[in-house]
């Protein structure tokens, strides 16, 4: 397993290229299932999560060809096709590795009008049940069944004949799920208290392009009218603004000035919102975001919410950031129950946070010191690089592989705005 060295100390200054959004991939390509003809998607980030995302899509049959981009480039792009489905299920040994693959429940059961998906199971940060996921397709027809850890859905004959279903909690995977399914039903759908993040957007947008009809784009109700057919489509996945936002953190911390590449200030606005309060500035400008802050933090209060309030994938970073900040914050993580392993690793560099149930309270101190610290989740370790920009002396985060699922080269990236840090094979 690799581990990444950071030097603190160094001030981040240049400009950062973002890839395409990982959670934008991850429901993207499984839209290949919904027609025979080819779909292009450019702008994929070189992920852990994105390399076997295409591994599941070949079980099922789908070719995968990965062209254009030099190795140097960040991104790249893939075009899969799927005449035919070969096979219907999405096995445990796969599904357990990268919970995305619940993704293809909803758009393999629209195609083939059945889908065997083995149950996600929990992760590191809640035990996250797919109950919604079921009760929404089953509101578009399906009929659902749970044996042997496994769910298998069944449209009726004739195919799934699509309804209405109002979400009692907003749920990203769920809303993309039934959005994948209803595009070929056979009639009208409509979905309340949807997911309106910019990557719901994104696969709207991707939909549309291969045919579908959806209105409301971009808002908590959407209409889907179903259609017989889809067709292939070329689409260039949305910027990453998770990835963004990372990285704006890592210059604010380090009092630096970094061009964010690619990123769009509205999709990011409450993450600028929160930096601004912190006392980091944030300009949109031709081609990306600026950021940019001189060393003096200051504590705020945050609380994480569905889309478009803060993204709970940014707490972990921002706090990095405040364990450094000039008084007390008080962070209040709303969507998933155990989203704070980053603190006992964060309070081994100096920070000090106490943590009581979903709040967490941030006590700035004046400085961090380098330590051997572990990568608990993908955006706990991005916490942990960031806290080490600023720490004196020597970070080493371990575990990589849950940095490697969310951050495409991130040593590079970091390096090519003056970053000291090294990816070494661990022990
Ligand atoms: C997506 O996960 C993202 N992953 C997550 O990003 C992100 O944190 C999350 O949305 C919230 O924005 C991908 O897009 C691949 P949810 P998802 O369904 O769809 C509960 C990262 O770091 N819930 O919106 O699984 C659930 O437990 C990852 O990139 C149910 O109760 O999130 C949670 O409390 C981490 N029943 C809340 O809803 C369900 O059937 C939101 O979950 C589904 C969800």
């Amino acid at each position: 397993m690799d581990k990444i060295i950071v030097e603190g100390g160094k001030r981040l200054s240049g400009t950062i290229p973002i890839s395409g959004a990982k959670n934008a991939a991850l429901t993207l390509i499984p839209c290949a299932l919904l027609t025979e003809e080819p779909l292009t998607l450019r702008n994929l980030p070189r992920l852990a999560d994105i390399d076997g995302f295409q591994h599941l899509m070949n079980q099922f049959g789908v070719t995968t060809a990965i062209q254009g981009n030099r190795p140097e480039d960040f991104g790249r792009v893939m075009t899969l096709e799927t005449p035919r489905v070969t096979n219907t299920v999405a096995p445990y040994e796969l599904v357990r590795k990268m919970r995305a693959s619940i993704l293809v429940l909803g758009p393999m059961l629209a195609r083939m009008g059945e889908a065997t998906v083995s149950l996600p199971g929990g992760c590191a940060i809640g035990n996250r049940p797919i109950d919604l996921h079921l009760k929404v397709l089953e509101a578009l027809g399906a009929d659902i069944e749970l044996a042997q850890g496994y769910v298998k859905a069944v449209a009726p004959d004739g195919g799934l004949p699509g309804g209405d279903y109002d979400f009692p909690v907003v749920s990203v995977g769920a809303t993309e799920n039934a959005l994948m399914a209803a595009v070929l039903c056979t009639g009208t759908s409509r979905l309340g208290n949807a997911a309106r993040e910019p990557e719901i957007v994104d696969l709207c947008n991707l939909l549309v392009a291969m045919g579908a009809e959806i209105e409301g784009i971009g808002t908590s109700d959407l209409t889907i009218h179903g259609v017989r057919r889809l067709h292939g489509a070329t689409y260039r996945v949305m910027a990453d603004r998770i990835e963004a936002g990372s990285y704006a953190c890592a210059a604010a911390i380090t009092g630096g000035e970094v061009l964010l590449e690619g990123a769009k200030a509205e999709e990011m606005a409450a993450t600028l919102h929160a930096l601004r309060n912190i006392g980091v500035s944030c300009e949109a400008e031709k081609g990306g975001v600026r950021v940019a802050a001189d060393g003096k933090l200051k504590a705020v209060n945050l609380s994480t919410a569905p889309y478009p309030a803060l993204a709970t994938d940014m707490q972990a970073q921002l706090m990095a950031l405040l364990t450094v900040a000039e008084g007390t914050s008080v962070l209040t993580e709303t969507i998933f129950e155990n989203r704070y392993m980053h603190v006992p690793e964060l309070a081994r560099m100096g920070a000090h946070i106490e943590t009581s149930g979903r709040t967490a309270i941030v006590h700035g101190v004046s400085g961090l010191t380098g330590a051997e610290v572990m990568a608990t989740d993908l955006r706990a370790s991005m916490s942990l690089v960031i806290a080490g920009l600023r720490a004196e002396g020597r970070t080493e985060v371990r575990r990589l592989y849950h940095l490697d699922r969310g951050y495409e080269r991130l040593e590079e990236k970091l390096a090519l705005v003056g970053a000291a840090v090294e990816r070494v094979g661990d022990e």
